[in-house]
Parts: structure tokens; C-alpha cells; sequence
């Protein structure tokens, strides 16, 4: 008899919000066996997990989501009963130059997680009953919204999140749960896909699975080829700031810990079969929000205030540039009273701040270092 009452898989775990979502479970639910798999691809990176990976709940596991083979054992070796499902390629930019990788791993990897949980569930004396497939998907499954009032309006929705500082929309059109799907990138492309898939389990053999979309996230352990910590670590070096055409385009920015506890709660409360969507009425134009990282990144170093802004480098826009991602996350906050923590600019304090506190994590990521991890923390274990 395992001293676990639950046995969750979740998969990505080494990755931005995936560690997060690994460190609330270990610490939370001490009588949960979390098995973290991840095949460490250039965005893992055990340093994400450096606090946990002791903990007598915690279990590593490095695999490839793609290969149904091992799935397989690995969901019948730790006995799975829930799983939860971050691990993909998860940026734009890259999927615009390898699109097959973004197919593999989100397409071909969702499918065979999810085989794989099927033939061991349906297999159990329990069936699928107490089983759970929770699939971690994106607001840019949507496709993109217009921008009808550039100058910004107050929207009559407001979380905690909102900033309290500017307006916090740029239109009057939000993503709903039934906003119909219309991916623009390889990468939101290959993500709606396996949103299908994902579906088609339920609908097909029955499987309990949830979806949820989450609007852009922000926060610690963010990969820096992502907006904001590459922003942060260029201003630190007095680095160009590139900034896609006109910087206009609106992004909807939730603090990744408001994330993890939003999953938290849908794991555990969320009705299978439903989706939700998740995010914090918090837009921002690039523009706008990178001037906040810029005065705040400058004050902190104790840089003359807007030093910085000669870095902004105007550069050739992204293909299929998005032009608004805006979430309404109504359906969340009514059914299950889901609600962000973290007002914007508390969140952004405390982002750069953790950012320039831990120069030695980003230090090892530019030098490639940080790879060596996995050897240095599992040799001899
Ligand atoms: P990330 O790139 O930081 O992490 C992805 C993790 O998946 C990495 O640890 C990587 O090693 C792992 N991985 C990649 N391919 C794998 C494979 N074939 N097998 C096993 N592991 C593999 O990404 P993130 O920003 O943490 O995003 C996590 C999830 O959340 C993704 O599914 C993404 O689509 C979704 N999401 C992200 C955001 C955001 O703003 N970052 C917003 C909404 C949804
Ligand atoms: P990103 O962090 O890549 O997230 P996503 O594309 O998933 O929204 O980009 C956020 C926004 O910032 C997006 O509109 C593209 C823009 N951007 C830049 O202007 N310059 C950059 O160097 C990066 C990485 C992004």
C-alpha cells in the first residue's frame, strides 16, 4: 500500500509555469506523490526546482512526452491517477523557423499522454472514475482580437490584477470559453490541435479531462527569450531592447503564481469537460509595459530615471503578429471564485526584483551552464 493517497503526474515541470505549479503541489499536498517529467529541452531546467527537489513527495522524471512507449510505463510504473499537462514548446518566434517541433511535441505529445492514460485507466478496476487529464492550453488558441480603442478604455471588468495605473483595455471584445478557435502561429496551431484532441478523449471514450486557457504569463523563472526577462536582462547589460514594429500590439498579463493557484483550485474543483478561461483584465501595449520595466529595472540599479529608453530598439515586426489577446475570465471567478492575488504593478516590482536578486540563474542560462544540471543534481541519487 503506497503511503500516497494520489499519484499526479505533471509534465513540463522544469519549465516557467510548470515549476511553479510543481512547487504549489509538493508543498501543499504533502500526501500527494508529484512526478515531475520533463525532457529538459533548452526551456527545462531543474534550477526551477532546486527547493522541492528534496522533498519526500517530489519524484523526477526525465522523458519525452512524444514517446508513447515510455508513457506508457511511466503512467503504469507511478500508478497515475492525475495528470496534469504543461510540458510544450511554448514560443511563437521559434515555431515561425521550426514548426515540426511544435507538432511533435504539442501535437503528437498530448496524443500519446493522453493514449497512454486511457489504455492504463480503462484497464483499472476503477475505470475512470477519480481520474483526472487536466491540458494546460493558451488565450492564442483564439487568434487575435482588434485593436478598436487604441487609446485604451477602463473595461467594466476588474480583478485585482488590473492595473490601477492606465486603462485596462484596448477594446470592448473579450476571449470567451466558446469564442470559436482560430490560431494564426505554428505554435497557437499546434496548441488548438491538441485542445482537440484533448476533447475528442472526452467525448470519444469518456475520459474526465479540463482544459484551461491562460492569458500571458509573468513572473520568476521565466524563460529570457520571453518579453519581459529578456527586457529585464538586457537593460541590466545595456542591451538593445527589441521591440516588434510599432510596439502596439496588447498583451493580457497574469502573474504566474495566480496561475498556479487558479490550477490548484480547477484540479481540485473544476467540473470535467469544461473549460476555463484564465486571465486578470490586465492588458498592456508593449510599448507601455516595457517603459514600466524600464523605469522600474532603472530604479532598482539606481540608474538616472529613463536611462534605459534609448536601448528601445524599434525592429521588423513578427510574422502573423497578434495585434490583442484580452481573456474574460468570468466563468472562473463565478463558478469556483477564482480571483488573481496580485495587483500589476506589485507583480512587476516583484518580478525585476527577483530577476536582478537571482543574476546567477539567468547568468547560466546565456552561458549555457544551466543544462549541466541535471547531471550535477541526479548523478549518484
Ligand atoms: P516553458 O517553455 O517554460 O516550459 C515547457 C517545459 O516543457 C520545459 O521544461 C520543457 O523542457 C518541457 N518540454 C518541452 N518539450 C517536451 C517534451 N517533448 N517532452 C517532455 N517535456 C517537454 O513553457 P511555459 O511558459 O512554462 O508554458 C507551459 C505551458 O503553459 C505550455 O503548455 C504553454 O502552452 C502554456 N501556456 C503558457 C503561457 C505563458 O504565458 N507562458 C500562457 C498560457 C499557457
Ligand atoms: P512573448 O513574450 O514572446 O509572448 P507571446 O508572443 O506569447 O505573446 O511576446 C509578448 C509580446 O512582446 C508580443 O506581442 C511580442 C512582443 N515582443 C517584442 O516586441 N520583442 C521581443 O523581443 C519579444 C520576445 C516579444
Amino acid at each position: 500500500m503506497s503511503r500516497f493517497s494520489r499519484n499526479i503526474l505533471i509534465t513540463g515541470g522544469a519549465g516557467f509555469i510548470g515549476s511553479h505549479v510543481v512547487r504549489l503541489f509538493v508543498n501543499k499536498y504533502p500526501d500527494y506523490r508529484i512526478i515531475c517529467l520533463d525532457k529538459l529541452t533548452y526551456s527545462g531546467n531543474l534550477a526551477n526546482l532546486a527547493d522541492v527537489k528534496k522533498a519526500p513527495n517530489y519524484e523526477f522524471v526525465k522523458a519525452d512526452i512524444a514517446d508513447f512507449g515510455e508513457m506508457e510505463r511511466i503512467v503504469r510504473e507511478y500508478d497515475v491517477d492525475g495528470i496534469i499537462h504543461l510540458a510544450a514548446e511554448s514560443h511563437v518566434d521559434r515555431s515561425i523557423v521550426d514548426p515540426f517541433v511544435f507538432a511533435r511535441t504539442n501535437v503528437m505529445g498530448t496524443l500519446s499522454l493522453l493514449e497512454a492514460a486511457r489504455r492504463y485507466w480503462e484497464k483499472s478496476e476503477t475505470e475512470f472514475e477519480g481520474k483526472l487529464f487536466y491540458h494546460i492550453s493558451t488565450d492564442e488558441v483564439y487568434g487575435a482580437l482588434e485593436l478598436t480603442h487604441p487609446e485604451g478604455i477602463d473595461s467594466p471588468f476588474t480583478t485585482t490584477a488590473s492595473s490601477s495605473e492606465h486603462h485596462h483595455a484596448y477594446g470592448t471584445e473579450f476571449f470567451l470559453e466558446t469564442t470559436k478557435y482560430n490560431p494564426h502561429s505554428p505554435y497557437s496551431a499546434a496548441k488548438a490541435s491538441s485542445d482537440h484532441f484533448v476533447r475528442a478523449y472526452h467525448d470519444t471514450y469518456g475520459m474526465p479531462t479540463l482544459i484551461t486557457n491562460c492569458s500571458n504569463n509573468y513572473g520568476p523563472y521565466q524563460f529570457p527569450e520571453k518579453l519581459i526577462p529578456l527586457f529585464i536582462n538586457n537593460i541590466r547589460n545595456k542591451k538593445p531592447l527589441p521591440v516588434y514594429g510599432k510596439g502596439e500590439n496588447v498583451r493580457d498579463w497574469l502573474y504566474v503564481e495566480d496561475h498556479a493557484r487558479a490550477i490548484d483550485l480547477i484540479f481540485h474543483k473544476g467540473r470535467p469537460a469544461e473549460t476555463y478561461n484564465i486571465g486578470g483584465f490586465n492588458e498592456w501595449k508593449n510599448i507601455d509595459l516595457i517603459r514600466v520595466i524600464i523605469k522600474t529595472v532603472d530604479r532598482m540599479l539606481g540608474n538616472p530615471e529613463g536611462e534605459s529608453e534609448k536601448l528601445i530598439t524599434y525592429v521588423t515586426d513578427r510574422k502573423g503578429h497578434d495585434m490583442r489577446y484580452a481573456i474574460d475570465s468570468r466563468k472562473l471567478q463565478r463558478e469556483l471564485g477564482w480571483e488573481p492575488s496580485l495587483q500589476f504593478e506589485e507583480g512587476i516590482e516583484k518580478t525585476v526584483r527577483w530577476y536582478l536578486d537571482n543574476q546567477e540563474w539567468m547568468d547560466r542560462i546565456t552561458s549555457g551552464d544551466y543544462q549541466k544540471y541535471y547531471e550535477e543534481m541526479y548523478s549518484g541519487r
